[in-house]
């Protein structure tokens, strides 16, 4: 019989056998640690222990469960992702172990749930970090026993399914805040595997970013696709990536799609994209991300929100050069330009949302121009955090037309996040 224990012991990796794993699902990296997350799902695959995947947000946790399920003996039989953050409270349980006719208001049917329906294959079960402790309860004894029962009924079912399980919270931290039960973290994490934050992936960053910009160049039909210059390879390497690869994709296919005038990418221009190292970066010394703690880092969230508005505040004032240039008689034409001229095209830009910034107090986001911390160059208006935030917010959700998904991807914070923020704010409407 397979237990943790066997699986974990074989120690010989072989990294020529990843090869084709990695081609099949177009995983693009060599660095070891990501080989090591690889070679364990594999080993892992063959077997029905349960797979917790952790890592940050973007770091690609979701091949992973994919990856099992199809090297696996359940490889013929079903494989649902659930996105346990995007299913409402009210109906998880529902969603997840199925309901009787009548059991709830709305209930006009019976509703098998997906324990249910992937018997005898594979759940992946994304952001469990989220599921509410009664739920919590439900899947312990189900992956005990194989035993659930449906929301409204007495009759106890059975089912075989193997669960692989991801998150981007620190569960340890959520255990202690009792949020997250501690016997299930210890069922699911029968096998751990850890995905790599993509600052901690060196040459694989410029490997990414190579895959990304053929993979934009082709499907567009481009005459040629961009290219680094050494100089901004070296900052992509520093860079502390807080989305990580979604990041690494996102601004990959901006810049091969706005930059015009060249097709080589300078350190000036990633600028424009907010990709500079920061000033404990350029010294090697704090990577941040996470906090020390590990703990989940809303501060990067705010950070990557800073990152928007700065790009936003050079945006404004290349709006207002060019109105000044434009209608020399209008009131615009004083207008404070505290920033250096732009050394791109508007359009060549990353899409931004208009606000303006007070202050920062935690530091490390400084203009890149004039390297002077924002404190100090504006003091146009004094938004508080929370008016930015919600902001952005309101811009992101506007743009995507309501799709919170999209929304979410592009604010770099999780699905549940934004709907706790949107209740937060009032913006249900939205
Ligand atoms: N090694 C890789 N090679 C190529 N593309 C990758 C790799 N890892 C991740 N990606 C791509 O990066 C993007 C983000 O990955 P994914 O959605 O799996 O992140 P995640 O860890 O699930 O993030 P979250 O916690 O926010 O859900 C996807 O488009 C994915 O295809
Ligand atoms: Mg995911």
């Amino acid at each position: 019989m397979w237990t943790s224990a066997t699986v974990l012991k074989e120690d010989n990796m072989d990294t020529k056998a990843l090869q084709p794993i990695k081609q099949r699902y177009g995983i693009v990296g060599n660095c070891e640690a990501l080989n090591h997350a690889l070679d364990t799902a594999l080993q892992v695959a063959k077997t029905d222990l349960s797979v917790l995947i952790t890592g940050e947000s973007g770091v690609g946790k979701e091949i992973i469960p994919r990856l099992i399920h199809d090297n696996s003996l359940r490889r013929t039989r079903k494989y649902f992702a659930i996105n346990c953050g995007s299913i409402p409270e009210g109906t998880i349980d529902s969603e997840l172990f199925g309901h009787e006719k009548g059991a709830f208001t709305g209930a006009i049917a019976e509703h098998e749930g997906y324990f249910g329906a992937a018997d005898g294959g594979t759940l992946f079960l994304d952001e469990v970090g989220e599921l509410p402790l009664s739920t919590q309860a439900r899947l312990l004894r189900v992956l005990e026993n194989g035993e659930y029962i449906r929301v409204g009924s007495s009759v106890v079912r059975k089912t075989n399914v193997r669960v692989v399980a991801a998150t981007n919270v620190n569960i340890q931290a959520a255990i202690r805040d009792g949020h997250f039960r501690e016997d299930l973290f210890y069922r699911l994490n029968t096998i751990p595997i850890k995905m790599p934050p993509l600052r901690e992936r060196g040459e694989d960053i410029i490997l990414l970013f190579k895959k990304f910009a053929m993979e934009i160049a082709a499907k567009y039909q481009m005459p040629e696709r961009i290219t680094l210059s050494p100089e901004a390879e070296e900052i992509m390497k520093r860079y502390k990536w807080p989305g990580n690869i979604r990041q690494l994709k996102n601004v990959t296919e901006q810049m091969s799609i706005l930059l015009r005038d060249t097709r080589v990418v300078t350190p000036d221009i990633l600028s424009d994209y907010e990709i500079w190292p920061t000033i404990e970066e350029k010294g090697g010394l704090v990577r941040v991300g996470r906090n020390n703690d590990q703990t989940h880092s809303y501060q990067t969230e705010r950070e990557m929100l800073f990152q928007m508005i700065n790009a936003l505040h050079r945006e404004v004032n290349d709006l207002k050069q060019q109105l000044s240039t434009m209608s020399p008689g209008s009131g615009l034409q004083g207008a404070t330009m505290p920033m250096a001229a732009p050394q791109q095209p508007m359009s060549s830009r990353p899409a931004v949302v208009p606000t303006v910034v007070s202050t920062h107090s935690s530091g490390p986001i400084r203009d890149n121009h004039t390297d002077t911390p924002y404190a100090e160059e504006y003091v146009e208006e004094s938004l508080s955090i929370d008016e930015q935030e919600k902001h952005l917010i309101i811009k992101a959700l506007e743009k995507n037309r309501g799709r919170r998904k999209r929304a979410a991807e592009e604010l770099h914070i999780s699905e549940r996040t934004l709907y706790r923020k949107i209740k937060e704010y009032g913006l249900d409407d939205i």
